[in-house]
């Protein structure tokens, strides 16, 4: 396989709204950002990664994009992106935008344009039925925020197609006129000097023919068998790749919704030239049984076990992946994977030790880095996400639980978790914004921020930077071959990972009590490269003691 460069490069996601605000009106914005590259810089980070910065009605923050080539004014100008741009390159790190492309805004000019007729030449830009014959949606699909995904126009008397909200309609990509569309937007951006595009929802671009009723086997199996993986999917993807991003130095992280291990191959296989990643949900929602705000289940670690390796088989030596624990759709990774309070530095160190040593392009998400956590809000009128705020007013109506059920599963599980802004200080707002931010500060920032974490040597940020900067030197962090020791432990998860000369053991107690482990190697002259404890216990050279979430990287040459 070829070894290219966005293979090895650890990617650090930004979510622009929360990130850092520089015209303090209480919103991030892209001068924030700039502010910010050093920072980022020092992390040992190659690509950012930025949620959507284009202008936007902001019902789904961003991911409802009314003009592909601009910039939203609350971020900013196109000036301030060009300096933005150029100081990530300057640095030598790269920038890649994210192309929200199954849908646009209902305020999009296109779909202002389709909406006036039938005949509009912009009408078969998007997706539109007759009623069905009681007069209802053309079909029962459901919409990912809840409620029908059909929306009636009343001047015209049908229907249009939103999977997300209603004010997020879904583009025909069957029309060829949409799809030059978004490659001209694409190459509006690639041209600037854009390295690449972070594709959300692609997956979800070609719907199945006629618009078939979903067969009732849960949400999640509906993306995967309905929603995603529709029949010109590839021929979509083959020619977006063929138009545009082979012509770039650019590279594709696809949002893997609705991709398995048994179809991961058509996406990204390097001799399909169709995507470069993808990230997949299966770590992501392996808490989430059929979607948000249904069923959860214990976090089980030989799950998660299988599920590394399930997809470290389907691609292996064929193509590509990328590993996430985390994003701006999620709650915290150290709240829902570890311990967010007594182990608060010790599982989050030990959750970047396993997530560092998979193999795959390293997906890191802002905050993580100094363990930000979930938060606790208080009332719904703190709610910010149109997500979280659906579930509750359509719960008001089933009233399937109680109002502080559903706000308590809100705060457990629903995205504004993530979206919470980054602390940077102890100061008022955690030095996020002197104004009031738009979605409230997490209250632990006086004891979590990254401030206090820059003069800590021992703090859960420089053991980030030291460990990426370890990555940077160990081929083997991103490529080795996998070897799982005691696969079914429940506490431990250890593996062996060699390439050529390099070969490590990864040691991760997920455990809040100490555990013992007896290795196979004589691992007495192994050197340490990473610990996240000041020691590491031995009674011999094969037993090994670890404390509670303690994670060990041995170098065994
Ligand atoms: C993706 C985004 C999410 C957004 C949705 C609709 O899943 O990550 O934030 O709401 O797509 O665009």
């Amino acid at each position: 396989m070829e070894l290219t460069w966005f293979k090895k490069g650890t990617i650090y996601q930004i979510y622009p709204r929360s990130f850092n605000d520089n015209d303090n009106d209480g919103i991030g914005d892209l001068r924030g950002i700039i502010e910010k590259l050093d920072y980022i810089k020092s992390l040992h980070i190659d690509i950012i990664w930025l949620s959507p910065i284009f202008s936007s009605p902001n019902d789904d923050n961003g991911y409802d994009i009314s003009d592909y080539c601009s910039i939203m004014p609350e971020f900013g100008t196109m000036n301030d992106f060009d300096e933005l741009l150029k100081e990530t390159h300057r640095r030598g790190m790269r920038l890649i935008l994210d192309l929200v492309a199954n849908h646009c805004s209902d305020e999009h000019m296109w779909f202002e344009e389709a909406k006036k007729s039938i005949h509009s030449p912009y009408r078969d830009y998007f997706h539109w039925r007759k009623p069905s014959s009681d007069g209802g949606p053309p079909n029962n699909w459901k919409s990912f925020f809840g409620g029908s995904a059909w929306e009636l126009d009343k001047a015209s008397g049908e229907y249009y197609l939103h999977l997300f909200t209603r004010k997020q309609p879904d583009l025909n990509w069957e029309n060829p006129k949409v799809r030059e569309e978004i490659y001209d937007a694409m190459r509006f951006w690639l041209d600037k000097g854009v390295d690449g595009f972070r594709m959300d929802v692609i997956p979800l671009i070609s719907k199945p023919a006629g618009y078939p009723d979903a067969q009732d086997i849960g949400f999640r199996k509906i993306i995967e068998n309905v929603y995603a993986n529709g029949p010109k999917v590839h021929e979509y993807l083959n020619e977006m790749n063929e138009k545009v991003i082979s012509r770039y130095d650019a590279f594709s992280l696809a949002e893997g919704v609705g991709i398995n291990e048994t179809n991961v191959g058509l996406y990204v296989n390097e001799d399909r030239k169709e995507l470069d990643m993808l990230y997949h949900f299966d770590i992501l929602e392996c808490t989430i049984v059929n979607g948000k705000f249904e069923e959860v289940s214990q976090f089980d670690l030989v799950q998660m076990k299988k599920i590394f390796k399930k997809w470290r088989d389907a691609i292996h030596g064929t193509g590509w992946i990328a590993n996430a624990m985390g994003n701006h759709d999620f709650a915290r990774m150290v709240s829902r994977f570890g311990d967010d309070k007594k182990y608060h530095e010790e599982s989050a160190k030990m959750l970047f030790t396993m997530l560092s040593t998979q193999n795959g392009t390293l997906n890191i998400y802002q905050g993580d880095e100094i363990g930000m956590t979930n938060i606790t809000l208080q009332s719904i009128n703190e709610v910010r996400d149109v997500q979280s705020l659906n579930f509750f007013e359509e719960n008001k109506i089933t009233k399937k639980y109680s109002e502080a059920l559903a706000l308590e599963m809100i705060n457990n599980e629903g995205r504004d978790n993530a979206r919470t802004p980054v602390q940077w200080s102890n100061e008022i707002n955690g030095g996020f914004s002197t104004n009031e931010p738009w979605l409230k500060v997490n209250p632990n920032y006086k004891n979590i921020n990254v401030e206090r974490q820059n003069n800590d040597p021992n703090s859960i940020l420089n053991f980030y930077r030291n460990l990426l900067k370890i990555r940077k030197e160990y081929d083997v962090f991103v490529y080795g071959n996998f070897e799982e020791i005691e696969f079914s432990n429940p506490n431990l998860y250890i593996y062996k990972k060699t390439l050529d000369e390099q070969s490590i053991v990864v040691i991760l107690n997920f455990n809040n009590q100490e555990e013992l482990f007896t290795t196979e190697d004589d691992i007495e002259g192994a050197k340490v490269l990473i610990n996240t404890y000041s020691n590491l216990k031995m009674e011999d050279s094969r037993k090994v003691f670890l404390k509670p979430y303690q994670g060990v990287i041995l170098d065994l040459k």
